[in-house]
């Protein structure tokens, strides 16, 4: 396995890997490595002849400097984790000064509406931060595929959003979302819940199959009562929003219309963990 900080020996690998005429994958992360990283790294292994991780904790994407210090940093441990499913991949692991140059700021972009509502509408600026290192990410990997996680549904979508706008050759893989044998999303903000939170976070998944369920017969508004009264009672979480969105758009369900895909959404706290998640509904 090749680490490396800088980006220009990267760029010579990645020449190499070109001219050899193999295909490149990309797999962004911010490290903190989990099951459900790997399974991104698992499916571009299957899809491409050769794979780059990067780990790079972002500090555009975040609205809270706190936030930003806590992310945790394990770059062996992260190390240990990717050579278990493959010795022969890249890793890109920057400085942010190195990969953003002296100025580290974000571009902002207009991701025609997607950017505004759910998290967007949480997190000021979270989806500048998002586009400008990915932009900046994609122009020096110059990936034939990257690899996306559906946990972060809304991000996936502002991705092919971003590679549409400025026209890059780059294929985006959504992948299904990993999961704990609860049923909670895996991410790295689990490992902070309390014991008994983790027990009760999977409510979540429970509350969105019962959605999904519902979502046959009963309207979107009585669902958004149904879940938004579930949430009341449940003394362990506390719901930031519940949307039923349009699975390309993400535009707020107005009417459902059957050649529209759909999917519900939900951001919720377990006492300062904030968690999210989401399902395709059966329509
Ligand atoms: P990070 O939170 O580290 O996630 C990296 C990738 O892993 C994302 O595509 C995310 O959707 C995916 N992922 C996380 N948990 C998952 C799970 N349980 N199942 C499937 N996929 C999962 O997302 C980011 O980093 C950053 O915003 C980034 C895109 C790297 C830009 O900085």
């Amino acid at each position: 396995m090749q680490v490396f900080r800088e980006k220009q020996p990267l760029i010579q690998a990645i020449q190499k890997i070109k001219s050899d005429g193999k295909s490149l994958g990309l797999v962004p992360t911010m490290g903190a490595l989990h099951e459900g990283h790997l399974s991104l790294l698992k499916i571009a292994l299957k899809e491409c002849d050769q794979v780059v991780v990067s780990i790079f904790v972002n500090p555009t994407q975040f609205d809270n400097a706190e936030d930003l210090q806590k992310y945790p940093r394990n770059l062996e441990q992260d190390l240990e984790l990717l050579k278990k499913v493959s010795d022969s991949i890249l890793v890109f692991s920057p400085n942010p000064i190195e990969l953003y140059g002296e100025k580290i700021y974000s571009q902002h972009f207009d991701f025609n509406g997607l950017e505004s509502v759910m998290e967007g509408k949480y997190r000021t600026g979270h989806f500048d931060g998002v586009g400008t290192v990915v932009k900046h990410l994609f122009e020096t990997i110059t990936p034939d595929k990257a690899f996306f996680g559906e946990k972060d549904y809304q991000q996936l979508q502002i991705i092919r959003k971003l590679t549409e706008m400025i026209s890059l050759p780059v294929q985006i893989i959504g992948c299904p979302i990993l999961r704990e044998e609860s049923g909670l999303a895996r991410s790295s903000r689990n490992e902070r819940l309390s014991s008994q939170n983790r027990k009760e976070a999977s409510f979540i998944f429970e509350i969105l199959n019962e959605v999904n369920r519902l979502f046959g017969t009963e309207s979107a508004d009585y669902i958004t009562d149904w879940v938004e009264d579930k949430f009341r009672k449940n003394k362990h979480l506390k719901l930031e929003y519940f949307e039923i969105a349009d699975s390309d758009t993400l535009k707020k369900i107005d009417q459902k219309e059957k050649e529209k895909q759909y999917r519900a959404f939900i951001a919720a706290y377990a006492d300062e963990i904030r968690l999210i998640d989401n399902i395709a509904l059966n329509n």
